[in-house]
């Protein structure tokens, strides 16, 4: 897939109903969705617990737009193949649950897949800055990782940090957590590219009337495009 700066809605499957994953993942696609975004928690580095590796290559066979696996567990190192077994796209991983960044996104790309970092609501951006040359996106949390549904904690300065910091490299700028409607200008304006959102998609559809969900994904992404107009 090329590089490109275009607004992308990433539907995080953790809003979705638990039972039915490969038609939720169907059905959010054919409503617009441009990437699936899937929140692995262990217990441990996050309080919550979700999927591990046999439940994502489960729905790989379902997703045909980007799988973006966000990791939120540590250690990291033991699970990369695993997870690229699994035929994840992008493996992001959080900055604050590795003690060797570096090795960490090596291997991740070493082993076939776009490398992410994560960055918490409290970590600064300069965390960022000696592995841009291993870097395809930098997923800023704008809540505090673990749950779906959260407030949106307003990091607009941190959003914009970044994306100077980027520049004209390929790496996208991903902002994960209480995007909807009135926060989605907010994070475009100060740059961000792939919009990740749960809640505010799933909310009000089933698999049965997934005109909502493609509702809620265009209503999201115009007010993101407006903002940058
Ligand atoms: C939070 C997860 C998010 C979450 C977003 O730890 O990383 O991806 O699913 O959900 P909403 O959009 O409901 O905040
Ligand atoms: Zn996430």
């Amino acid at each position: 897939m090329t590089f490109n700066r275009k607004i992308k809605i990433a539907a995080s499957i953790l809003s979705a109903d638990f039972a039915n994953f490969g038609h939720e993942i169907r059905a959010v696609e054919s409503q617009g969705a441009d990437w699936i975004h899937i929140d692995v928690m262990d217990g441990h580095f996050v309080p919550n617990l979700t999927f591990g590796p046999p439940a994502v290559a489960a729905f790989r066979k379902h997703v045909t737009t980007m799988m973006d696996v966000h990791l939120m567990i540590a250690p990291v190192d033991p699970y990369i193949a695993a997870f690229a077994n699994a035929g994840t796209d992008i493996l992001t991983t959080h900055f604050e649950a590795c003690p060797h960044i570096h090795r960490t996104l090596q291997a991740i790309r070493d082993a076939g897949m776009k490398a992410g970092l994560a960055l918490n609501p409290g970590t600064p951006t300069c965390v960022a800055s000696n592995l841009l040359d291993q870097l395809d996106l930098i997923c800023v949390m704008t809540v505090n990782p673990g749950y779906s549904g959260q407030k949106y904690i307003n990091l607009g300065p941190k959003i914009n940090e970044l994306r100077s910091m980027i520049g004209d490299r390929p790496i996208h700028l991903e902002v994960d957590g209480g995007i909807d409607e009135k926060t989605a200008p907010i994070v475009a304006r100060e740059g961000a590219d792939v919009l990740v959102s749960g809640s505010a998609i799933f909310h009000g559809g089933t698999v049965d009337h997934p005109e909502v969900y493609g509702e809620n994904i265009r209503v999201i992404r115009s007010a993101a495009e407006s903002a940058l107009q």
